[in-house]
């Protein structure tokens, strides 16, 4: 990273309803952030477009970056997440990951990456949902193996995959408490527009518990991609989630 208080930042699907939350959020924040590159699909109708509203800067998107950055934040599809992975070698910059839906042979290539630059897969950027997963884990390794663990996701129609990676994030959680998890025991709803909700329950005998994460705007992924991200950039070259963040820096 270099010596100067903010990151020099590139967002890879600036256009889509995430990047362009943390192009404008970034690109109000002088102090902390400069958004170096936007980058959006080769035929992307957003391209030359400002990525976002201020009216003295202008990051224009584009199909490629070819300049310096410290910090590459990806919300894109699994070829976006390709450029951004390009990006960040090249450059020696951190990975932020919040693309989900990826192949076996992405998250391959992301962790061979991992051994020369900090990278941080995060199917779920929400400090909330994080330490929902801490909760999950919590609650399958008390309740032990009678309790019967079922994950219920909803999200908006035009959600590419399900289930949600954050609903496999949450399931692994689950199993490192020691519960069972079969992908029967995920159920993806789909339909209007539901930012994101995810009810995790365990049953047992003469009881249930739920802990339910509801996501109310897609702002919170945005806050908390841009605090990940500025830890990730103080990181050494390595494989990080959320759970990290949080064990490192708690709230
Ligand atoms: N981790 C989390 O917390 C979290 C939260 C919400 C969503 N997500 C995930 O993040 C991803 C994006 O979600 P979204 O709702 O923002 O989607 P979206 O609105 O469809 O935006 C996708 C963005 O990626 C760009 N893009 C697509 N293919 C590309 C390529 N080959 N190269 C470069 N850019 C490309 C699109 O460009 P154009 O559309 O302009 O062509 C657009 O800017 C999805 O995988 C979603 O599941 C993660």
């Amino acid at each position: 990273m270099s010596q100067r208080n903010y990151v020099n930042l590139v967002v890879t699907g600036a256009s889509g309803r995430v990047g362009r939350l943390i192009c404008e959020l970034a690109g109000a924040d002088e102090q902390h952030w400069e958004l170096v590159g936007a980058v959006a699909h080769p035929r992307s109708a957003s391209l030359g477009k400002s990525s976002f509203t201020s009216a003295d800067h202008a990051t224009v998107i584009t199909p490629n970056y070819g300049g310096k950055c410290d910090l590459v934040i990806d919300f894109s599809s699994p070829a976006g997440t390709e450029t951004a992975i390009h990006i960040a070698l090249r450059e020696g910059a951190a990975l932020l990951v919040g693309t989900t839906g990826l192949p076996d042979a992405t998250r391959q290539v992301l962790e061979a990456a991992a051994r020369r630059i900090p990278v941080l897969i995060a199917p779920n950027t929400s400090i909330g949902v994080a330490t929902c997963a801490a909760l999950v884990e919590m609650a399958a390794r008390s309740l032990g193996p009678n309790y019967r663990v079922e994950i219920v996701e909803a999200h908006h129609s035009r959600k590419k995959d399900a289930p949600s990676g954050t609903a496999l994030m949450l399931a692994d959680a689950a199993r490192k408490g020691g519960a069972a998890m079969k992908m029967d025991q995920i159920h993806a709803l789909r339909g209007g527009d539901v930012v994101g909700e995810h009810i995790i329950r365990f049953a047992g005998e003469g009881e249930y518990i739920e802990i339910l994460h509801r996501a109310t705007s897609r702002s919170l992924f945005a806050i908390g991609a841009l605090r990940a991200g500025q830890w990730l950039v103080r990181q050494q070259p390595g494989y990080y989630s959320m759970a990290d963040l949080l064990k490192s820096s708690p709230t």
